[in-house]
């Protein structure tokens, strides 16, 4: 099978996950990257041993040799890089939040119809063997079809001042958008949401937010930025899905490796994207192999649904108008 050529578009904290992730997998190679930063290009290009660095991101996107760009700008600048992209011919993988405006989203959508390239959304988890294995036990009947979910998402109170930059919603929330829609298999019709901020900034540091689908099935999902640093708790995340036949659920900061030592306890992150014997292990490989895999054959990437991904950012924009207006929010009924 051909390797897939790869150009990865932002080399921050995880545009540089992607470059080592891709870079260890035997079905891709990374061509070109390219960041505004020439130091962070450089030292990534030297690296990796990478020859075509870029500054400017339209000659990375007209690059002829690559097949798939990955999009891992900031949160709210998707739109642009992921049209040219699909116009220039390559398949896009777009980070998560695909956008944080729903019309975008729907742009994305119809840009990738008319090319017919395939338009990819970050969502990671449905990766992860654990929220994997949920899917499958829905659908298997162990648990059968969810009536009701619960999902938190709990991150340390010091990475709030960098991803304060978005609404919450579109920083963790979005995460658990995506598995509950993906899970429910069906649309959600009504959102209520109740933020809180602490320090006064736009966006809160504690988001709840209540979900109604159109199949009946409910959904309760909490996200927020306060785990204290000095805990060591790098993840503080759990999940319930109720279904008609039975329960599945888990929680990661009891489970899982914990270190002891003069620095108190550390329960460090072993399931997204961790280093071990000098290659990646995690969802983002698992995600990466999956697409390269699809790309190189022809295969449907039945897994990944950018019809998901857009009606996550509906979602996502319904909430953040419940915590603006106090009220109830009907999904794709917004002014
Ligand atoms: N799937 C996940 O679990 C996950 C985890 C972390 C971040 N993300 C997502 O990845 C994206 C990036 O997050 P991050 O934390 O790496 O951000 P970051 O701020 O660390 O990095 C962004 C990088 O993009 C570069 N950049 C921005 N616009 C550019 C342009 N037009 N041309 C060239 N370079 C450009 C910047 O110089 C910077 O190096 C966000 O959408 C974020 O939500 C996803």
């Amino acid at each position: 099978m051909n390797k897939v050529k790869v150009g990865i578009l932002g080399l921050g904290r995880w545009g540089m996950c992607h470059l080592e992730a891709f870079s260890a997998l035997g079905q891709a190679e990374v061509v070109a990257i390219c960041d505004r930063s020439p130091e962070r290009l450089e030292q990534a290009g030297k690296t990796y041993g990478i020859e075509r660095l870029y500054s400017d991101e339209n000659e990375l996107l007209q690059d002829a040799s690559i097949d798939l760009i990955s999009v891992v700008t900031f949160e709210s600048q998707h739109l642009e890089p992921t049209l040219k992209a699909l116009q220039y011919g390559k398949h896009v993988l777009v980070e998560k939040p695909v956008t944080t405006r729903p019309e975008e989203a729907l742009k994305m959508q119809a840009a990738a119809a008319a090319s017919g390239r395939l338009i990819l959304p970050g969502h990671l988890l449905r990766f992860d063997p654990r929220y994997a294995a949920i899917k499958d036990a829905i659908q298997s009947n162990q648990i059968g079809t969810p009536v009701s979910m619960y999902m938190k998402r709990s991150r340390e109170r010091y990475l709030f001042e960098t991803f304060k930059r978005v609404h919450t919603v579109f920083e963790l929330m979005i995460h658990d958008i995506d598995l509950a829609i993906w899970y429910a298999g069906s649309r959600v019709v009504k959102v209520k949401a109740y933020g809180r901020t602490l320090s006064g900034a736009t966006s809160p540091e504690v988001l709840w937010a209540n979900l109604e689908f159109e199949n009946g099935a409910i959904a309760v999902l909490h996200s927020n930025w306060l785990t204290p640093d000095k805990a060591g708790i790098e993840i503080a995340d759990a999940i319930e899905v109720i279904g008609l036949s039975g329960i599945a659920h888990f929680e990661t900061s009891q489970s899982g490796l914990h270190i002891w030592n003069g620095e108190g306890r550390q329960t460090p992150d072993m399931n997204i994207h961790v280093k071990l014997h000098g290659a990646t292990v995690g969802s983002l490989r698992e995600q990466l192999t999956y697409i390269c895999r699809c790309i190189a054959s022809g295969e449907d990437p039945a897994v990944i649904s950018f019809a998901d991904a857009v009606h996550g950012i509906e979602v996502a924009n319904a909430i953040v108008a419940s915590c603006e207006t106090g009220c109830e929010v009907m999904v794709g009924k917004m002014e």
